[in-house]
């Protein structure tokens, strides 16, 4: 099994919209056996609760399931067993870094790292800007390439 997460500073905003959007393509990809996905956040604030309600409404806007989706906190098992840390901005980057031993920095990459041609490489935080259309569709197109990237390293 291939192990990704995706990972935000609250877990509510991008980071379960990038889970739920992943799971969905992996899904359509017949994959959903040989890929698991998961979320996490950097802080602790939001534990527990289901992601918020612009994720949610561009989420079921896009016919995309998001049942069961809880924030959780980060930890030092998750640097271990995942095989593909997905952050969303340099911040989070930076604080996964400092979590992870270094034998593990190479796992951790910036999603729009994987969209060719992006002017730029940090997911906006909607929590402060509001603009989850924008958000999505970033997260949207770049799932598509993480996808490719993934099935061509892992020869799926
Ligand atoms: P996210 O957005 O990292 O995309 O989930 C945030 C959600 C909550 C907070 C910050 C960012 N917060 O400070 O509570």
């Amino acid at each position: 099994m291939v192990k990704v997460l995706f990972v935000c500073l609250g877990n509510i905003c991008r980071s379960p919209m990038a889970e739920a959007v992943f799971r969905q393509k992996v899904k359509e990809a017949g994959l959903e056996d040989k890929i698991s996905i998961d979320s996490a956040g950097i802080g602790r604030w939001h534990i527990g609760k289901p992601p918020h309600e612009g994720t949610r409404r561009i989420l079921t806007e896009n016919k995309i399931d998001y049942a069961g989706i809880r924030a959780r906190q980060i930890n030092a098992e998750d640097l271990e067993e995942f095989d593909y840390i997905i952050a969303m901005d340099e911040e989070n980057v930076r604080d996964l870094k400092q979590l992870a031993p270094e034998k593990h920095h190479f796992k951790i990459v910036r999603l729009l790292e994987l969209l060719p041609g992006s002017d730029t490489l940090n997911v906006p935080d909607p929590y402060f800007t509001g603009n989850f259309e924008h958000v999505y569709k970033l997260i949207n197109e770049s799932c598509d390439h993480l996808l490719s990237y993934i099935r061509q390293r892992e020869q799926l």
